[in-house]
């Protein structure tokens, strides 16, 4: 059996992960309470005793507006971290995988695919961008790169996607305001997690991305998330992009990722992604 080490094994994408390969691959979870990834010392030295054939890197600071207001720490996990810990990998001669973010992109002219030139707008999307060069398969060989987008699930109480903060809202008959003038592309993360199982077996120094089967406007997300779930989508208004993203992080404005390379994982389209979670 594989055995993958993995940071971030406690949030939305990676607990979910090991909860439906944990019998396919061995896992050695690195937790922020055993070493802080920011710490360089910590990180090689719990690295260095750990057994594993390949490194899965989640970890990261993920709140996209808090990483306005909050740079350093942001810096120092996304990039810094994400140094400490590839660099711990390469003095083992392991594979590396590093998770990224269709926010490397501007969305200016979709769609985007794996060869796509990235210009991250946020500072979180400048951090993780950051991070795909220092690990950057093409120059060094040593990585793969798996970029994601909307990621949702069923159940996770921690922290809320952007599916059950719709879900949430409307159940409490909140009103929401949802963007018309703008593309996402939502991907369940139970094809996230299957891919990556493909991905760990057949590892090779390459940018992939593992993204959901179609793109539409968060508008028209909302709208599907009321359908599916019998909620009442009058609750949902339109808005404009520029009016939403005023005073918040700037996100790409039609981010309709693809993949050239996915020939291995079906990706859900949303309408049948929700479904699977009822
Ligand atoms: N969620 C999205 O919308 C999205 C979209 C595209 C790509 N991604 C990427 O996917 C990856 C996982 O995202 P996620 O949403 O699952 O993350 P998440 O739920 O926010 O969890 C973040 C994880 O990173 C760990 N962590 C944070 N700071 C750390 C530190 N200093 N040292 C060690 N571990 C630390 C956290 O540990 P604690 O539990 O101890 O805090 C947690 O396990 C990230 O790299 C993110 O950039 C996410």
């Amino acid at each position: 059996m594989k055995k993958i080490a993995i940071t971030g094994s406690t949030g939305l994408i990676g607990s979910r992960i090991i909860g439906l390969l944990k019998n396919e691959f061995r896992f050695i979870e690195i937790l922020q309470t055993d070493t802080d990834i920011t710490n360089r010392k910590q990180t090689a030295a719990f690295i260095k005793k750990i057994e594993f054939d390949l490194l899965l890197h989640l970890a990261g600071f993920t709140d996209v507006d808090g990483a306005e207001n909050n740079r350093e720490i942001t810096q120092k996990i996304n990039v810094d971290g994400t140094k400490n810990v590839f660099d711990a990998v390469l003095e083992k001669h392991k594979q590396f995988i590093y998770i990224s973010t269709d926010f490397v992109f501007d969305g200016q002219k979709p769609p985007y695919f794996e060869d796509s030139p990235p210009h991250p707008l946020s500072f979180y999307a400048q951090t993780k961008y950051e991070g795909e060069k220092i690990v950057n398969p093409l120059s060094n060989g040593k990585a793969m790169i798996v970029r994601l987008s909307y990621p949702y699930r069923k159940d996770f109480a921690p922290k809320r996607d952007f599916v059950r903060n719709i879900k949430t809202a409307l159940e409490q008959k909140k009103p929401l305001q949802m963007v018309t003038d703008s593309l996402i592309t939502p991907t369940f993360i139970d094809d996230i997690a299957h891919g990556l199982a493909h991905l760990m077996n057949n590892f090779s120094p390459e940018i992939f991305h593992l993204v959901g089967g179609d793109s539409m406007s968060p508008f028209e997300a909302g709208r599907l998330v009321a359908k599916i779930f019998n909620l009442d989508d009058s609750l949902i208004r339109p808005v404009t992009y520029r009016q939403y993203y005023e005073n918040k992080a700037p996100r790409p404005q039609f981010s309709d990722i693809r993949s050239k390379k996915n020939h291995f994982q079906p990706m859900n389209g949303f309408q049948e992604g929700l479904k699977k979670m009822l």
